[in-house]
């Protein structure tokens, strides 16, 4: 069964501008009244923020196998503490990044089989799939002026990485159209925005 509440995740490469979306949808949803809970990926739980830390360490290098199962464990926790409870207690939940990130960097980005990805995905969240999914698509040279730094481990990879995971990202959002909404992000985030608030008024019945 569907559960009652609606998960919405914000997906993206590096510097897509994707946090800055989240933050206006949740406040066009929450100056409309829903309950909403903004949430981060990987983190947003005691042990998942533990996870972060190592994840994004950049003193730390990592077996990718070792960083796929990193990620997994740190989405089952947030699943089973937090959005599980939040949606079915009908909160509308905003996740930066949730499964396609995994899907995007640890398959195509770092080469592990998708398909096996996709079932260890499945087990980490179960049957809390997002209903929604904004994808800020933006080409390499956008992202690389918006990131600050690139002093986390991920932030200093490199171009052909990044192309690998935009285009991974592309691919999920063609396999399933009806769940995830494609949006130019090489613009201003007022006139991405405006594509977004469109979008979420019309899922969510907001005139
Ligand atoms: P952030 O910069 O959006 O907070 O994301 C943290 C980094 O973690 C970002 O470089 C993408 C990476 N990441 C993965 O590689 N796999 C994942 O499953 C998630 C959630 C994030």
């Amino acid at each position: 069964m569907m559960p009652p509440g609606y998960f919405i995740t914000f997906e993206g490469i590096d510097g897509s501008g994707k946090t800055t979306q989240l933050q206006m949808a949740e406040k066009f949803l929450a100056d409309n009244g829903r309950s909403t809970l903004v949430l981060r990926e990987p983190g947003s739980t005691p042990i998942s923020e533990k996870i972060r830390d190592l994840l994004l360490n950049p003193g730390l290098k990592i077996n990718p196998v070792s960083e796929l199962m990193l990620y997994l464990a740190a989405r089952a926790e947030l699943v089973a503490q937090v959005i599980a409870p939040a949606i079915d207690n009908g909160r509308i939940v905003l996740c930066d990044r949730f499964h396609d990130s995994t899907t995007a960097y640890q398959g195509y980005g770092r080469g592990i089989e998708v398909a096996l990805v996709s079932r260890l995905n499945e087990l980490a969240i179960g049957k809390y799939k997002p209903h929604l999914t904004f994808l800020i698509d933006v080409d390499y040279r956008t992202s690389l002026t918006r990131r600050k730094t690139a002093t986390d481990r991920l932030e200093a990879e490199n171009h052909e990485f990044f192309d690998r995971v935009r285009q991974g990202f592309l691919q999920i959002a063609r396999n399933e159209p009806d769940r995830v909404i494609v949006i130019n992000g090489n613009r201003t985030p007022v006139e991405i925005f405006i594509e977004v608030k469109d979008c979420l008024s019309r899922k969510m019945n907001i005139i």
